[in-house]
């Protein structure tokens, strides 16, 4: 699996911007540490992490016909907004070139939308969080949550997704139904 980590990182020195890789190399140190703390492999966390934003500088034209090849089927939000389905497509990219495990595939897949699944996999939620909690990110509760993610994960997990449902909304942008699925599980079977 180191292999697959230094190959990702060749790959995103070709594929991704610089503002992108800084934005990347973060999210791979919060996802170390959190991996340490919640006692999940290291490796895997920077894996999801290196591999999560692959696609994200690629144009997002490109993404509906690579959704295709890949299989997928796409929903009207995906379609209006296709930058939405970078994750997707990295992860099915990587488990075809190096048949990464299904918890890192999952955590890549839904890393934009957030999912029920997220709450039997700790390497997605670690991703999930890590997303919008490395050092580079700046904006109001931050380091609450940063805070909040060493101490209680499930809280942290539960107040981000929270947190991109309230802003989504009040920009008046699409919800992606994975987002809705994930937190209507949370209210359900978790609270
Ligand atoms: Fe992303
Ligand atoms: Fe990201």
């Amino acid at each position: 699996m180191e292999t697959i980590k230094e190959e990702i990182k060749e790959l995103l020195n070709k594929l991704v911007s610089p503002y992108r890789l800084k934005h990347i190399m973060g999210v791979a140190y919060m996802s170390k540490i959190l991996a340490n703390l919640y006692g999940v492999s290291e490796l895997k966390a920077e894996i999801a992490a290196f591999g999560h934003d692959l696609f994200r500088d690629v144009k997002p034209y490109r993404f509906l016909n690579m959704a295709k090849s890949y299989g997928l089927e796409l929903s009207k939000v995906e379609v209006k907004n296709p930058i939405l389905l970078h994750g997707k497509i990295a992860a099915e990219f990587l488990k075809k070139k190096y048949n990464i495990c299904n918890d890192i595939y999952e955590a890549i897949y839904f890393h934009t939308s957030g999912c029920k699944c997220f709450n039997t996999n700790i390497i997605g939620k670690i991703l999930f969080i890590s997303d919008s909690i490395e050092p580079t990110r700046n904006y109001e509760n931050v380091e609450y949550l940063r805070e909040l993610a060493k101490r209680d994960i499930e809280k942290a997990y539960i107040e981000i997704l929270k947190n991109k449902i309230i802003y989504a909304i009040e920009k008046k942008h699409l919800l992606l139904y994975e987002t809705v699925e994930a937190w209507n599980y949370n209210i359900m079977e978790v609270e």
